[in-house]
């Protein structure tokens, strides 16, 4: 069944939304939330660090040799979304999200590891990623960061105050449970439907309270 048919409205149809998906636990995030915009018609340029393609490797049994876009179809991206799809290294600093002439939609880091949330805050753009959050920051577009450690340290605090000072949105994934959530899938998609919300996207991942 193709995304259509889905989604029949493709309601994200003719957004553009940039993905980074770092080395923090929890790249099951990044992934739905890929799947969830690609699906709804959006256009996903997706960056993945090296150290979020480790973490991929050993949370979601991405293959050591496999590209993020086979592994993304493997996991059930539809196969009428995925050439929406477009994938970077974060070496690849000349692609289109380094430069502010590039308009998108939103862009989120999913999950943000604290080393990437360090750099972000600093306006240290050593890659594509936090060259493309540094710029989506100066072009005031939507910043969603989704941090992942614990505890957080003074240092891990003040970097994502310091984020959010300069127009970050900090959505942290705390999953909720008021929906009763039955599968690992469905607490993540709790998260994922609040970064949904964020960028502007529509979904139906989850039932809003009071629906
Ligand atoms: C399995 C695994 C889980 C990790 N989990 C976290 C985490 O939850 N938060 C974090 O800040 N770093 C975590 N790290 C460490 C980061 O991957 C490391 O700091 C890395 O340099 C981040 O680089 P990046 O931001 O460019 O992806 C983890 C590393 C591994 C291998």
């Amino acid at each position: 069944m193709n995304a259509e048919k889905l989604h029949p409205e493709v309601p994200n149809k003719g957004k553009t939304y940039v993905v980074a998906v770092t080395g923090a636990s929890g790249s099951i995030y990044g992934v739905r939330l890929i799947k969830t915009l690609a699906e709804t018609g959006a256009r996903v340029l997706v960056i993945l660090s090296d150290a979020g393609r480790k973490v991929l490797i050993h949370e979601m049994s991405m293959a050591a040799d496999e590209t993020l876009l086979a592994f993304l179809l493997r996991y059930g991206v539809d196969k009428g979304a995925i050439y929406r799809v477009e994938t970077f290294s974060q070496e690849e600093i000349a692609s289109a999200p380094a430069s502010g002439s590039f308009v998108h939609n939103g862009m989120a880091v999913v999950p943000c590891s604290m080393k990437t949330l360090a750099a972000i805050a600093g306006g240290y753009a050593d890659n594509l990623i936090t060259r493309s959050c540094d710029v989506t920051l100066k072009e005031r577009r939507p910043l969603i960061l989704v941090p992942r450690e614990t505890p957080f340290s003074v240092i891990h605090l003040e970097n994502m105050t310091r984020a959010a000072g300069a127009g970050a949105v900090i959505l942290p994934p705390c999953p909720s449970f008021y929906s009763f959530p039955k599968t690992v899938t469905d607490v993540a998609d709790t998260v994922v439907a609040r970064i949904m919300d964020h960028l502007g996207a529509e979904h139906r991942l989850t039932l809003r309270w009071g629906e």
